[in-house]
């Protein structure tokens, strides 16, 4: 039987003028919604107690499992106000699909589709003050669903009890900076991932192991890092929060395979999907590190972006390394593929597009 949430309001929501305050400059995962929606699951039982709640902290015994060995998945996606009022999200039954195989990968149990939608919709119908308003820039309510090992023991085997929840928080712009590209920094010594390991599963470890190759691009006067391949460092795999894609003077739309150490982007694949209906042909391929440093010197390269479901679609600029780098194609604000993709998605996620694919919900 599928979880029916009962919903337990805040007697102290936020009032209407902080709320508006907040709405009216959200930034990106600084100020949560007033409530969660969170679910238990213990082994023999499976999943039960399934509530939305008022958001607050949470209680953990110091010995529970994710505090210590990092059995944990995460999800990221939105929800849209569209001109009408109405909430939409964008290809929802694919996080729920991507969340359970990273929990497979993390020997966490499966949270079944229909459970993951009825989440969301719980916490995004109690908390639906806080989708900022239609024509309001590039904001919406990012969703931030994530499970991890509850269970307060410390011997190493997959935990009895699990917790799920998500939260909601009012986003604007990942990147403050708008459109200006962003630049590289290809990290040579750090890999994100392994073949093998956990790279293709969207789990907090990835995102930590990512976070030294962050600091040595910042510290490099770049934005974010790009990570190569473990075995061979010589081809190109992702941002460690977003993918990359790469367009040819010939009309190509090129971007890693996905090898097991990828994320699988939600919006890596609309993109491979919407790229036909601009005229592009997509290509999922090994990339060299090196077909970048000279593609965008010889012109064969025009255009390089990266895109998430936080980070949309963002211009990428100049790419270093120790002892070098590589110009940018970019401009300002990114060449003219590079938008007409970003607005292309955009149209379709705030209802000024038809969606023709039904990735609304
Ligand atoms: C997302 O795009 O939703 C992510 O989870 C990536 C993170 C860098 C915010």
């Amino acid at each position: 039987m599928s979880l029916t949430f009962d919903i337990h309001r805040r007697p102290d929501p936020a009032t209407d003028e902080r709320r508006a305050e907040i709405l009216a400059n959200p930034g990106f995962g600084q100020h949560f919604s007033d409530h969660m929606a969170t679910a238990t699951w213990t082994k023999g039982e499976g999943w039960h107690d399934a509530v939305v709640e008022p958001y607050g902290p949470i209680s953990l015994m110091p010995s529970a499992a994710v505090l210590h060995y990092a059995q944990e998945v995460f999800e990221g996606l939105k929800a849209y106000r569209h001109e009408d009022g109405s909430v939409w999200s964008f290809r929802p039954e694919a996080n729920a699909e991507r969340m359970q195989r990273s929990a497979r990968r993390l020997a966490l149990p499966e949270l079944p589709t229909d459970d993951f939608m009825a989440s969301l919709k719980a916490l995004v119908e109690t908390d639906v003050a806080w989708v900022p308003a239609f024509g309001t820039g590039e904001t919406s309510l990012y969703l931030r669903p994530f499970m991890y090992a509850s269970e307060p023991f410390l011997g190493v085997r997959p935990a009895n009890e699990v917790t799920y929840s998500v939260i909601a928080s009012p986003a604007g712009a990942y990147f403050p900076r708008g459109l200006e590209p962003v630049t590289l920094w290809i990290s040579e010594g750090y890999a994100r991932a392994g073949r093998g390991g956990t790279g293709a599963a969207k789990t907090g470890g990835n995102y930590a192991s990512s976070l030294a190759g962050q600091l040595e691009g910042i510290e490099h006067g770049c934005d974010q890092a790009v990570f190569l391949d473990s075995a061979t460092h010589t081809a190109i795999e992702e941002l460690g929060g977003m993918n990359l894609f790469f367009v040819t003077d010939d009309g190509r739309l090129l971007t890693p395979e996905l090898t097991g150490t990828i994320l699988e982007g939600v919006t890596r694949s609309s993109i491979l999907e919407l790229a036909k209906d601009l005229g592009l042909e997509p290509e999922e391929r090994r990339i060299e590190i090196e077909e970048w440093k000279q593609g965008v010197r010889d012109g064969s390269i025009r255009e390089i972006f990266a895109c998430g479901t936080a980070a949309v679609v963002t211009p990428v600029g100049e790419l270093r390394w120790e002892g070098g780098s590589a110009p940018s194609t970019a401009g300002d604000e990114g060449g003219e593929v590079t938008r007409s993709i970003r607005k292309a998605l955009l149209d379709v996620q705030y209802g000024l597009a038809e969606d023709t694919r039904g990735w609304l919900t």
